[in-house]
């Protein structure tokens, strides 16, 4: 790791362009890459921004301090990609280096109008008494060109007994308008220069998604933790699937375990009387390592989503080797019987072709980028152990209680231990068969039940690059290599 002090709110320069070549030569040796999730060739990568299928290939932003592994001034990366299996690394979008985004440039997503993208995202800006709520648009031609708008900021300020914590626009097409979601807080009694007391979403609305009038907040019948961050709208089936990241949401037995946690709610939103008809709502993943995701449109406007292979300001055992952080793989989106399922997408799966099927207790697997697929019974007990004797993580299966953990406590690398070492889903709605699919990618770990019915992300860093994987009972388990 090459030492050099950052100060927090660095934006780029050029002059930062060796260093960054070399941050950049020394990460490309690390042992713990992906090869079909995408990361930050240098330093911290937090949510998928602008996710979109523009100009006949996707495009992929997200939120960036291209420095140094840990949360400081969020540019804008960008990646494109064909296949949403590799990545090209297209450099910055957005350099937070106007007067209005002093503090960063934060998350939002992007909307195409005539031929352009826009990119609609949030001007961090603070002041010795707190921040400065602003949102800011920048456009993208078919060149690849960006330009910020000039007139930004397009919204200056919170609306009156709302927190200056306002962010991550959302914008959309409904009735011939545009609307934007932003997540908020707002104030129960006193005003504070920081968040207030609930989490709420506000809507705006505009006829030329410059200018912005504000609505009204939209009444979702959930508990809505102290903020709402990351909103993301899709329509599947004719239902509205919202996605919304609260902090401060409730834990309950098993579910929202981590720091922050990640929420869908299927239902109607109507934007006329501002209400979310409510249907469904439960957490999106059941892992360590998962926030702030977003939907979109991909290519023949399939519903696909990424998310942050990440949640706050987690400890990791390699820190020190300057990257942090990725996103999840791209997850097509849908509804199975009004059941929400996300798995990943078809790209994804094909890269993996040389299936074997094997009747085994125990599986030698040369490389950490493995697909393995396996089938469980929800009335018997079993775990499988993934790593070797001293360094391993688990599933387990417990009949009884009906749920499925997944277990980092036997580790060499521990990981963000302060946050607990299991995490569990409850089976009890799932068929009694359960077809688990595991998607490794080194240490990047995706764990789907039945396509996506639940999912579990997380993050290990084993010290063998080649994995034992040993079931309690002898077991039939397909399995590729990635290639
Ligand atoms: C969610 C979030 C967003 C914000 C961004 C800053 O992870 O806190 O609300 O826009 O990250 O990087």
């Amino acid at each position: 790791m090459i030492s050099k002090k950052i100060d927090k709110y660095t934006f780029y320069t050029p002059e930062w362009q060796n260093y960054l070549n070399q941050l950049k030569g020394t990460i490309s040796q690390s042992t713990y890459l992906p090869k079909y999730h995408l990361y930050p060739k240098t330093g911290l990568m937090n949510d998928p921004n602008g996710l979109s299928y523009f100009n006949g290939k996707y495009h992929i932003f997200y939120q960036w301090f291209p420095f140094d592994s840990f949360h400081g001034m969020k540019h804008w990366g960008h990646a494109t990609s064909e296949d949403l299996v590799t990545f090209k690394d297209e450099g910055f979008a957005l350099i937070p280096n106007e007067e209005y985004e002093k503090n960063g440039a934060y998350s939002g997503n992007a909307f195409e109008y005539s031929n352009e993208l826009y990119l609609f995202y949030t001007a961090n800006y603070k002041t010795n008494t707190g921040k400065l709520a602003k949102q800011a648009l920048a456009i993208m031609d078919k060149k690849g060109t960006i330009k910020k708008y000039p007139k930004n900021p397009i919204i200056n300020g919170a609306p009156k007994g709302f927190s200056q914590e306002l962010r991550d626009p959302f914008v959309f097409e409904r009735n011939d308008s545009f609307y934007m979601l932003l997540g908020g807080s707002r104030f129960v009694a006193e005003e504070r220069a920081s968040f207030g007391d609930i989490g709420e979403l506000l809507l705006y609305k505009s006829n030329n998604l410059f200018d912005w009038t504000y609505q009204g907040v939209i009444d979702l019948p959930i508990n809505k933790g102290y903020m709402l961050e990351c909103p993301s709208l899709i329509t599947l089936d004719g239902k509205d699937v919202l996605f919304l990241s609260p902090m401060g949401y409730e834990k309950e037995r098993y579910r929202y375990q981590n720091r922050f946690s990640s929420i869908y709610l299927i239902g109607q939103l109507d934007v006329e009387k501002r209400i979310f008809e409510l249907e469904h709502v439960d957490e999106l993943d059941a892992g360590f390592d998962y926030y702030a995701p977003q939907s979109f449109y991909g290519k023949n406007q399939l519903p696909l989503t990424f998310g942050w292979f990440g949640c706050g300001e987690q400890v990791y055992p390699i820190d020190t080797e300057g990257w942090k952080h990725g996103l999840t793989t791209a997850q097509e989106i849908r509804l199975v019987n009004g059941k929400f399922r996300r798995f990943p997408s078809q790209e994804v799966q094909n890269k993996f072709i040389n299936k074997q099927t094997v009747i085994t207790k125990q599986l030698n697997l040369e490389a950490p980028y493995y697909h393995l697929q396996f089938e469980l019974n929800k009335e018997q007990e079993s775990t499988i152990y993934f790593g070797t004797k001293d360094d391993f993580w688990q599933l387990n299966l417990d009949e009884k209680k009906e749920t499925v953990t997944i277990e980092r406590s036997n580790l060499a690398k521990k990981i963000d231990i302060e946050y607990g070492m299991k995490r569990t889903c409850e089976i009890a709605e799932l068929s009694t068969i359960i077809i688990v699919d595991v998607f490794v990618d080194n240490s990047f770990i995706e764990l789907y039940l039945n396509k996506g019915e639940r999912v579990f992300s997380f993050r290990v860093f084993l010290e063998s690059k080649q994995t034992t994987i040993s079931f309690s009972k002898e077991i039939n388990v397909t399995w590729a290599l990635f290639e």
